[in-house]
């Protein structure tokens, strides 16, 4: 039996990939390349190019692999662009769901893991943020994540078909074999960015906003290492295989760094002066997301190993000095 991993090529779709091969699994990749990497591919997963939109290709590798379960991780996850182009968002995001829950209808698979976000929430009323506060999304990323969550919700009602969606906060790292890290084209997170600075790939980063109500007045996330978020996912497929029931669960370190708190970290890892610029406000930004992951620990018996952010950014520094 297989774990079907859709969007494996991908920044936290690879990482599972390696973690779930690690352990033994038999690993089957849908990936279109289109935001995912070659390059990313773990060399033992069996591997189809193509989009899960198209449905015969999909109930193809359906009808060829023994799935178990699926982690569902082929979405695209831009705020701005989403912003810009909200079609293409419910496009791939909410029609892809759809394809993929009929697919896996038609072929009885029952266990489905979901790569969701913490722009469900919206702007919080108060940090941390629980499982349970409202869901407003301040944008249609964030909107059509929430309709995906929904959509295998009803799917449950009807098909008894069981998921967990797993709400993370800012993604970061890399692994430590240095072979994988965060790819993006074009890079448009902190992390990475900050980077290319003194990989002098970059003059200087731009700090998006310094009148925020934050103590330094830069926005405050919750950075959780890719390796860690994998670990969930893999968790997350056991629990479900496990009979246990459905869930939505927030994955986070369960404290939050500024912007400038990232680039000082930065500077003391890499030992070199980041020249910073400091801009107005980035649309859509809430000021601070940082998550209550109490419940992922309770559940999942989960518990993030990469706890300090000096040691986080070591690992994607180590990966893009490897490259
Ligand atoms: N930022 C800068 N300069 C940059 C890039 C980012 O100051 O050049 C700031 C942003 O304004 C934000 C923080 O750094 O305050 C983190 O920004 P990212 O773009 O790295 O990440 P986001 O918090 O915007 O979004 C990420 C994921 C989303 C997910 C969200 C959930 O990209 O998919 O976390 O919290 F929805």
């Amino acid at each position: 039996m297989s774990i079907l991993v859709l969007g494996g090529a991908g920044y936290i779709g690879s990482h599972t990939v390696y973690e779930l091969i690690d352990q033994n699994h038999d690993v089957v990749i849908v990936d279109n390349l289109q935001t995912g990497f070659e390059s990313l591919i773990h060399p033992k997963a069996k591997f189809y190019k193509g989009d899960l939109r198209d449905s015969v290709f999909l109930n193809g590798v359906f009808e060829k692999e023994n799935i178990e379960g699926v982690i569902h991780f082929a979405a695209n996850s831009l705020v701005g662009v989403s912003m810009k182009e909200p079609l293409d968002y419910y496009h791939n995001n909410v029609y892809g769901m759809m394809v993929l829950l009929e697919t896996m209808k038609n072929h009885n698979v029952k266990y489905i893991v979901f790569s969701s976000t913490a722009a469900t929430y919206g702007e919080p009323k108060e940090v941390p943020i629980l499982e349970d506060f409202d869901t407003i999304p301040t944008n249609p990323y964030g909107e059509t994540k929430l309709a995906m969550e929904k959509m295998m919700k009803w799917c449950e009602e009807a098909y008894d078909m069981h998921y967990i969606a797993l709400r993370y906060f800012n993604a970061c790292g890399a692994h430590p074999n240095g072979l994988i890290g965060e790819l993006h084209n074009p890079e448009t997170h902190l992390i990475p960015l900050v980077l290319q600075v003194p990989l002098k790939q970059r003059d200087a980063i731009s700090v998006f906003g310094t009148d925020y109500p934050t103590k330094d007045g830069t926005c405050i996330r919750d950075y959780i290492h890719v390796c860690d978020l994998a670990d969930a996912h893999i968790k997350a497929i056991h629990h479900l295989m496990d009979g246990h029931a459905s869930n939505i669960i927030n994955l986070g370190n369960g404290e939050g760094y500024s912007v400038l708190e990232i680039i000082k970290a930065a500077e003391e890892v890499t030992q070199q002066p980041i020249k910073t610029i400091y801009c107005d406000r980035r649309a859509g930004d809430p000021a601070k997301l940082v998550a209550c992951n109490k419940k992922a620990q309770e559940i999942l018996g989960w518990n993030p190993k990469y706890t300090n952010i000096h040691e986080i950014i070591q690992t994607a520094w180590n990966f893009y000095n490897n490259k």
